[in-house]
């Protein structure tokens, strides 16, 4: 199957999917057929707005992925809701200059809150896939002003092959590292930078989550979306 249908029957959460990379994540789940469960956390209006847009099979639930008991009922809501959760694509992250936020809590939410989602969905009958959310600086050492933000993507990236490893044959483990798409408030990258000369677009990244959702003989692979930057200067 392939299309509107590839998706059909599936069940997708998506963290910090009202907004942003996470809102075309989800449309592109929801296009392939499958039913979403938007996270969020601050973004209601926009998780709601969500809802109206996708239509069919779509719930949201909020919570702190900082903390863990509330990681644990945004889970659990989701699979009581979808009857299980298939496809976990851990989006939610915080990004932030050295110093702006408590380093514990970044790596709260930014590494500790998508192994144990991940971990609650391999611990399903049956299993799922998960979708790491990295970021192409992982083809780099963490250096420069977001380097704590870069460490806690570089550890979630080293724990994708052990995991598949550990989780076979029931659940896929696979990352999707985009370059700069969106670039946030204090960052600063030109398009013209990257090898490709064209900043990724929302879709494209959403393009790749649903592609490794979709591919069953795919596992513990990181896809950049970074129009080239992993390869570095030429
Ligand atoms: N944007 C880019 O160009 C880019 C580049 C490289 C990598 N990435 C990665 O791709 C993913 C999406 O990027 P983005 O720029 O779209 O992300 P973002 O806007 O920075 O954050 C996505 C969502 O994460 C949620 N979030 C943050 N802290 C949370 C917490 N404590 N509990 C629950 N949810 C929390 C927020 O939800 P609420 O708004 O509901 O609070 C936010 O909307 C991230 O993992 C990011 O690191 C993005």
């Amino acid at each position: 199957m392939s299309g509107e249908d590839s998706l059909r029957g599936k069940s997708a959460l998506v963290t910090g999917g009202s907004r942003r990379l996470g809102a075309a994540i989800c449309r592109e789940l929801a296009a392939r057929g499958a039913g979403v469960v938007v996270h969020y956390r601050h973004s209601e209006a926009e998780a709601i707005a969500m809802n109206r847009v996708l239509q069919h099979g779509v719930f949201s639930v909020r919570g702190d992925l900082a903390n863990p008991q509330e990681r644990a009922w945004v889970f659990r809501e989701a699979a009581e809701w979808m009857g299980r959760v298939d496809i976990l694509v851990n989006n939610a992250a915080r990004f932030a200059r050295d110093g702006e936020i408590d380093p514990a809590r970044l790596r709260a939410v930014n590494v500790e809150a998508p192994l144990d989602l991940a971990r609650m969905l391999a611990a399903q009958a049956g299993g799922g896939c998960v979708i790491q959310m990295l970021d192409a600086r992982i083809a780099r050492p963490a250096e420069g002003p977001f380097r704590a933000y870069a460490a806690t993507k570089h550890e979630l990236a080293e724990s994708v092959a052990r995991l598949a490893r550990e989780w076979a044959p029931g659940t896929r483990v696979n990352g999707v590292a985009p370059g700069p798409v969106l670039v946030p408030e204090g960052a600063r990258e030109a398009a013209g930078a990257l090898p490709l000369g064209r900043r990724p677009t929302p879709e494209d990244v959403a393009r790749a989550v649903a592609f490794l959702a979709e591919n069953e003989s795919v596992t513990g692979q990181i896809l950049f979306v970074d129009g080239g930057q992993h390869l570095g200067k030429g």
